[in-house]
């Protein structure tokens, strides 16, 4: 099949891949002229494991392009993705101007029939916009339908997600219309659920806020578990046997980040809002996640008597989880600037969002290794739960300090063992 996908981001680049990838002919638009030029090079914008491999395989076999052209696109395909970002407006509301220029210009290039796709996180009422547009700015009275076909893969894993999802959603008009989808997904071999256009975009709204509540949910129970003298990594284990209630997402930490938890939540809780509904339960989950680095600034305060200037920390981990380069929404930009704010020094290191840091950061000294982030650091703060993380020498670190000490924000130790290597050690909802 024609594929064409609108948007080179995370979610547009991993989608036009994979359906490259499945045998499709995939032409990929950007309007964005230095990103299309890397990629036509086969260099990715983006860090996310295996996507240059198979970006490269398919460019070699002729499956995909890249083009700034949408004209080329829309007239080359059947199947359109819009794939555009969708950032949040200051009151939550999610900002679709960039999907209605999308919309406006497939309308203005349409020469037959097309399945126009949502890919990008969308409110509910948003497929129906983009048809109204696309109504209204078609420059001749071909035919179309707009289809909700939310994307669920997360960054880090995004080609192994989208290659292995857990299920399909197809938000359709028609049944007819739902079958195109469906022979495009038909190779990966998982559910399909085919719904109207307004349950599709709900399923991806609920899933996202629902385990943005489970993360928030583990987090209360940490705080009190901190003060009960409980381990909230116990808790959560024994939770999770529970089939019913399932061992993901009850990792209690610095809370969620990212491009997709935080602003998801605060649109559905915008939407809630416009129908007159009742908010509280979106609200708690937001505030507890708001509340994750205060708190977690204000351990690390009490611990230096209530005074943080001229100590000098070394954050490991940047991006706002492990295997991606991404800090949109990062815990690490917002411990940072508290404590900077409150005097401290800064050394930081990441094992691959270090380029994208430099951009955003300031008055921070930049290291080659957690080794070397630690060199005469007061304490060292662990922020993203990288792997390598997880194993370094701990002997080794402590002798690079001024003082031992480790606040871990992300429970990748066990106490004992970094207690053992005489380490103080602070972690979340555990004694
Ligand atoms: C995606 C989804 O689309 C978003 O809805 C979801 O909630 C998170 O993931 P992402 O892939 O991260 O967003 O977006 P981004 O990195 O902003 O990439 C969007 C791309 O679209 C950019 O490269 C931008 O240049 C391109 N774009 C934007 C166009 O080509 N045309 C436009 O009119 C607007
Ligand atoms: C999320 C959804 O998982 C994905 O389905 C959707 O398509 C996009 O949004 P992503 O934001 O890439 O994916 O990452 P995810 O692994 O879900 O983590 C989001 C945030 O939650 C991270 O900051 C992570 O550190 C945090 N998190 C996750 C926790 O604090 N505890 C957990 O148990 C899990």
């Amino acid at each position: 099949m024609n594929v064409c996908v609108i948007g080179t981001g995370y979610v547009g680049l991993v989608t036009g891949a994979t359906f490259a990838d499945l045998g499709n002919e995939v032409i990929c638009v950007d309007k964005d002229e230095s990103k299309i030029e890397r990629l036509k090079r086969a260099e990715m914008p983006i860090y996310e494991p295996g996507l240059e491999e198979i970006v490269r395989r398919n460019m070699e076999e002729g499956r995909i392009s890249f083009t700034t052209d949408i004209a080329e696109g829309v007239k080359r395909s059947l199947v359109i993705f819009i794939a555009v970002g969708t950032p949040p407006k200051d009151n939550g509301e999610t900002d679709l101007s960039q999907v209605e220029s999308v919309a406006k210009e497939i309308a203005y290039h349409m020469d037959s029939y097309k399945i126009v796709v949502n890919k990008s996180t969308v409110p509910v009422g948003t497929g129906d916009l983009v048809r109204r547009i696309i109504e209204q700015h078609r420059r001749r009275q071909v035919d179309f339908d707009v289809v909700s076909n939310p994307e669920f893969l997360k960054e880090g894993s995004a080609v192994y997600d989208s290659m292995h999802p857990d299920r399909i959603v197809i938000g359709a008009p028609s049944q007819h219309v739902a079958m195109a989808l469906l022979e495009l997904y038909a190779p990966l071999e998982v559910p399909m659920l085919i719904t109207d256009v307004e349950s599709a975009e709900m399923i991806k709204y609920a899933s996202n806020a629902f385990l943005a509540t489970k993360i928030s949910f583990i987090n209360a129970i940490a705080n009190i578990c901190e003060k009960a003298g409980a381990d909230v990594m116990l808790v959560a284990k024994g939770m999770g046997y529970d089939k019913r209630i399932g061992h993901e997402f009850l990792q209690a930490g610095l809370g969620f980040g990212g491009s997709c938890f935080p602003k998801d939540t605060l649109s559905l809780r915008h939407v809630t809002r416009k129908f007159g509904e009742d908010s509280s339960l979106l609200d708690a989950v937001l505030a507890i996640n708001e509340d994750r680095v205060p708190r977690f600034v204000r351990r690390i305060e009490q611990r230096f008597a209530g005074d943080v200037s001229g100590k000098t920390f070394g954050i490991l981990g940047l991006a706002f989880k492990p295997n991606t380069d991404d800090l949109r929404e990062a815990k690490s930009l917002e411990i940072i600037r508290l404590l900077q704010e409150k005097g401290a020094r800064i050394r930081a290191y990441d094992p691959v969002a270090m380029e994208n840091a430099k951009a955003v950061l300031e008055n921070v000294t930049f290291s080659k290794s957690a080794y070397d982030a630690a060199e005469g650091t007061d304490a060292v703060i662990i922020v993203t739960d990288w792997n390598e993380f997880k194993l370094l020498n701990l002997e080794k670190l402590r002798e690079k300090m001024r003082q031992p000490i480790i606040f871990d924000g992300r429970n990748i130790y066990q106490p004992e063992r970094v207690r053992k290597y005489g380490f103080e050690y602070f972690s979340i909802g555990r004694p």
